[in-house]
């Protein structure tokens, strides 16, 4: 039997999501071929072994609902996997492969995956280098502008530029056009992001940007359908139904995505069959130019005007809950949630074999 790590939670705006992805992923871990040990990430950033039902994730129930030991994964190649401060003694526990359920910062940002390949641990999804430049919209479109692949106009800023007056605003929103969309470099579930329909509202978000990163990137509004597609594989990638997202909101924002039940999705996307190809192979020539492996989602708008495909952003731990648009375009396509959650940890021990 191999020994997998889940890790879940984490000090991330997206801690509550990645306790119900975590939760299915373990559910569809097949428990005849693998031994299952996860380690619960808390808000603030503490590490423990979880022993207990892992059906208690969600709403952080596992904080009480089992045995809670403080563990880490150990950068030591020898010791390979995690080490356990049991009440006797220190109980190291070889790991064959980890799959880091961690949405956002923190976690899907190449910090953990630098971790595991410190430490010589096959894992699942991107690595270190492509999720930190997936993670990062700044850099994520100077690469995919680099590759040919076509998005909307942009600009960015850092807070020093704005503030010693090196770039101003008027710049940006001259070359831009109102309404622009204003985001941190590096957030996540539309935290942070607003939609400027004024120099005013432009101030006020980039105000509220500058709260969560010092890097803010500014992109004309695409009048736009927002399709969406699952990306599985190492050098031959496999691409699963291209799907639709139609937003409850102005825009997907925190509460379209995670409370307002409104929000449709539909797989296929309702757009042409020849654009939900352009998309695909948009999304595997993205995932290439980042280097990824493993898995990623990538979003894309497709014009209302005239149907042309511009690439939004990629997503390296991609939502993964059983109701989430990654493992449901997989779905759709042949290969069920279990399944899915096997090619993963064998994609993981191919690439690092
Ligand atoms: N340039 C744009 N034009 C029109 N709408 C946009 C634009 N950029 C973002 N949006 C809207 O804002 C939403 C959030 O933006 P984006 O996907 O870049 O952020 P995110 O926080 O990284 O989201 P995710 O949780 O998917 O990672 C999009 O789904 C879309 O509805
Ligand atoms: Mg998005």
């Amino acid at each position: 039997m191999k020994n997998i790590l889940v890790l879940f939670g984490g000090c991330s705006s997206e801690h509550d999501v990645s306790l119900v992805s975590a939760g299915s992923v373990i559910s569809n871990i097949d428990a005849s071929k693998y031994n299952i040990y996860m380690i619960g990430i808390t808000k603030k950033g503490e590490w423990y072994l979880y022993e207990g039902p892992f059906s208690e994730l969600p709403d952080d129930g596992w904080l009480s609902a089992g045995r809670l030991t403080k563990a880490c994964v150990s950068p030591d190649r020898d010791v390979h996997g995690i080490i356990v401060e049991r009440e006797t003694g220190a109980e190291t526990i070889r790991i064959d492969v980890a799959f880091p359920v961690l949405h956002g910062k923190n976690g899907e940002d190449g910090t953990v995956q630098g971790l595991f390949q410190l430490a010589g641990i096959p894992f699942v999804g991107c690595d270190m280098t492509s999720s930190a430049v997936s993670m990062d919209k700044i850099f994520t479109n100077t690469v995919a502008d680099r590759n040919g692949i076509a998005q909307a106009k942009w600009e960015s800023i850092t807070k020093y530029e704005y503030e010693s007056g090196e770039k101003k605003l008027e710049d940006i929103a001259a070359r831009l056009g109102f309404p622009i969309f204003v985001k941190p470099a590096n957030a996540g579930s539309s935290v942070g992001i607003s939609k400027a329909h004024d120099a005013a509202e432009l101030k006020a978000a980039l105000d509220l940007a500058l709260e969560h990163d010092t890097r803010i990137l500014f992109e004309e509004f695409i009048d736009a359908y927002e399709c969406e597609c699952a990306v599985l594989g190492n050098d031959e990638l496999f691409t699963g139904v291209v799907g639709q997202i139609t937003p409850a909101n102005e825009f997907y924002d925190y509460d379209a995505k995670y409370s307002n039940a409104a929000s449709v999705l539909n797989i296929p996307a309702l757009v042409p069959e020849e654009t939900r190809h352009e998309i695909a192979d948009a999304a595997k020539r993205t995932f290439k130019a980042l280097g990824c492996s493993g898995f990623a989602r990538v979003d894309f708008f497709v014009t209302k005007a005239d149907g042309r495909v511009l690439f939004n952003e990629i997503n390296t731990i991609p939502g993964f809950t059983s109701i989430s648009m990654y493992p449901k375009m997989i779905e759709a396509a042949g290969i069920s949630y279990s399944e899915l959650c096997d090619r993963l940890i064998s994609l993981a021990e191919e690439k690092w074999s």
